[in-house]
């Protein structure tokens, strides 16, 4: 072996040199695109929580886990508008390898809802990304489906990315949202929300103190 390459073998590694992320290719690809996404659309409602998008230090491993809702995510493809494709088509290739779950359990939701139902965290206390800061992920709800009023203390911002759907707040009532617009819900606000004939692909975005809590049904 050539001494150059003998003394390079003796090196450590600097500090400070960029690491390999251990996830998949394609989830590194959806948090990219995540965060241009963010970026163009809701840039204040995380600003100051340092994310660590782009460091690849920063990662925890994905265990995979399905769910039938999955299906439905070629359609979502589909019917987003062209600037939202590329978060989408991110989504579509990263599915197989991301954690998707659910909030309720059977003893909570029919069989019918649990089989239209699942999201799944990037950023936060176990996603990919870590942050005590916010949590951020993407939410599916099959068509026809209503998802009943619930509330939580974290503040709350979605951005629809494919499927029209109906959006209800107390107070505001219901909404027809389009694709790339935003819902904002506050802390403890009432909401709900309700499909047609589409699925419903939706970027959600919370900010807390404490991120370790869960939406909790009403009435
Ligand atoms: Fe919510």
């Amino acid at each position: 072996m050539p001494t150059d390459d003998l003394q390079r073998l003796a090196q450590p590694a600097r500090p400070d040199a960029p690491q390999a992320s251990p996830l998949p290719v394609v989830i590194e690809q959806l948090i990219g695109a995540t965060e241009r996404l963010i970026a163009a659309r809701a840039p204040q409602f995380i600003a100051g929580a340092a994310v660590p998008w782009s460091d690849p230090a920063e990662r925890r491993a994905v265990q995979p886990q399905s769910l039938p809702v999955l299906g439905h995510l070629p359609q979502c493809l589909v019917s987003a508008p062209a600037a939202i494709c590329p978060v989408v088509e991110a989504l579509l290739a990263a599915a197989p390898v991301l954690a998707w779950r659910q909030t309720y359990s059977a003893a909570q939701m029919s069989p019918q809802f649990l089989d239209q139902y699942g999201w799944s965290e990037l950023v936060g206390l176990a996603g990919a990304v870590p942050s005590r800061a916010c949590a951020v992920g993407f939410l599916i709800l099959g068509p026809g489906i209503e998802y009943p009023p619930h509330h939580h203390e974290a503040l709350e911002l979605y951005v629809p990315l494919a499927g029209r759907a109906s959006w209800w707040r107390a107070r505001s009532g219901w909404q027809e949202v389009e694709p790339g617009k935003t819902v904002r819900h506050e802390a403890w606000q009432p909401h709900a929300m309700r499909t047609g004939s589409e699925p419903l692909l939706a970027l959600y975005l919370w900010r807390s103190g404490n991120l370790d809590q869960h939406a909790a049904l009403m009435g």
